[in-house]
């Protein structure tokens, strides 16, 4: 069932519930106070004929009565103790005469002897005369019951009005939340199931500032980032293809070099030198591939220990050293305290080593690289200062991104295929932290990475 009919439905019956509840109370209200108020009346006419008799019972009092209740709505009928009608002040029908013959037990106080509106066509109420302590007479009052009746038939024909403008209303209601729920939940779900079967590129005009406008936009924005994963998807095959045919192109080449015969020995060395190093280019290529594999599946677990992080960036110093050492570049390390964090040494190291190895390679000789332990509040700062070439403003959004160089060639001869940072950011992230990036061409750069203080 649709949802707008669903609604609709509920509507309508909470709409009847509250007219009913309403018309009942109303019509009970209405009705008793009415009933209660008119045989109130009758009972007192009723007992005013009565003390009028009492005090002068004769023809022309009796007259009198009958002429004044003659221009009423009521009637009234005086009945003798031997069952004689002494007076009526209207004919007697059938009804009247059906009262009449009810046997009454005479008491002083007038009373009512009928009061069912739904049945009978009085009401009727019988006031005793007592003279002398003989009891001579019974003045009867009667009310036409119609005039109830009628009011019962009007408050009927307004409730039956009142559920048919129900009715309507639910009717406009139902089409307008068909118009303003339905259908825009139709078309988002047209949208989704397109965008499961792989068409990316779904874009709906709701234009809402409700609930459903956001799901509308959620699902606008999924596709665009369904459409943009799909692009740097097919960007990335065709990058990693590149990367891989580009080692392979070497090492072919160089041993279809090396099978000429009568090659001299000096060459030789100098191609499977290249073709070693190639090779190597391709295995590490291969293992961060591999490794950024592993962490987008999440397969990737991260086995935090509490760790001295000064100690750690020292030995990560240590064996990156050498490679300092050659290219005459200088590494100072300082820190203002030691820091126990709560991280995976392994993936910091390789943080680090990445991030260091970096600025070893975009730097020239004898220049300076500062690492720098900084502690804050929550977080501490591994600051990693070079004095290299730099990256211009335009790359440094896209630094992170897999396989991205700045300049692509002249990289590629230091031997990068430019996954380094993403897998730095990617363990970063796992580690909650935070990593930023300032650099000026030809000045140099520098590297922030956030770690949460445990
Ligand atoms: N310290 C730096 N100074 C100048 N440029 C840098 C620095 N760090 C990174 N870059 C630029 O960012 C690019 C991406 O760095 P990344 O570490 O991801 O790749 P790579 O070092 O080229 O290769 P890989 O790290 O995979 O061996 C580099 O190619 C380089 O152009
Ligand atoms: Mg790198």
């Amino acid at each position: 069932m649709r949802i707008s009919i669903k609604l609709g439905l509920i509507i309508l019956v909470i709409m009847l519930i509250i007219e009913f509840l309403l018309f009942f109370i109303l019509y009970q209200g209405l009705l008793d106070s009415r009933i209660k108020e008119e045989t109130q009346e009758l009972v007192s006419r009723g007992n005013n004929h009565r003390d009028v008799l009492e005090k002068k019972f004769d023809d022309v009092t009796l007259h009198h009565v009958a002429l004044m209740e003659s221009k009423a709505k009521t009637k009234v009928v005086v009945m003798g103790s031997d069952k004689k009608i002494l007076i009526n002040s209207s004919n007697i029908d059938s009804k009247m005469k059906e009262i009449l013959n009810k046997s009454i037990t005479p008491s002083h106080h007038g009373f009512l002897i009928q009061n069912d509106w739904k049945e009978k066509a009085y009401f009727a109420s019988v006031s005793p005369i007592v003279i002398n302590g003989k009891h001579v007479a019974l003045v009867y009052m009667f009310l036409d019951t119609k005039f109830i009746q009628k009011m019962n038939d009007h408050l009927v024909d307004e409730f039956i009005k009142i559920s048919l403008i129900s009715l309507i209303i639910l009717i406009i209601t139902v089409s307008f939340l068909s118009k303003t729920i339905t259908r825009p939940l139709i078309k988002m779900k047209e949208a989704t199931k397109k965008l499961s079967e792989g068409y990316h590129k779904v874009s709906l005009d709701i234009d809402r500032k409700d609930e459903l406008g956001e799901l509308a936009f959620q699902i606008n924005s999924l596709s665009d980032d369904l459409n943009r994963l799909q692009r740097d998807r097919k960007e990335f095959l065709a990058n990693i293809s590149h990367e891989l045919r580009t080692p392979l192109t070497y090492i072919t080449g160089y041993t279809n070099i090396l099978r000429r015969p009568n090659i001299e020995e000096e060459e030789k060395v100098k191609y499977l030198t290249i073709i070693n190093e190639e090779s190597k280019n391709l295995t590490k290529l291969i293992e961060d591939l591999f490794e950024l594999a592993k962490m987008d599946q999440t397969r990737f677990v991260i086995q935090k220990e509490k760790v001295a992080i000064s100690h750690l960036i020292k030995k990560v110093l240590n064996t990156i050293k050498p490679a300092f050492f050659s290219k005459n570049i200088s590494l100072i390390f300082s820190s203002d305290g030691d820091y126990i964090l709560d991280i995976d040494e392994k993936r910091i190291s390789q943080v680090l080593l990445n991030l260091l190895d970096n600025a070893m390679k975009f730097s020239l000789e004898n220049t300076t690289v500062n690492i720098n332990l900084i502690g804050h509040k929550e977080f501490i700062q591994i600051q990693i200062k070079d004095e290299g070439e730099g990256i211009p403003e335009n790359d440094l959004p896209l630094i992170w991104d897999r396989l991205y160089r700045v300049e692509k060639s002249r990289s590629r001869e230091k031997g990068g295929s430019g996954l380094g940072l993403a897998i730095v950011k990617e363990i970063v992230e796992q580690h909650d932290g935070k990593i930023t990036v300032s650099s000026q061409v030809g000045k140099g750069t520098t590297i922030s990475v956030f770690l949460k203080r445990g």
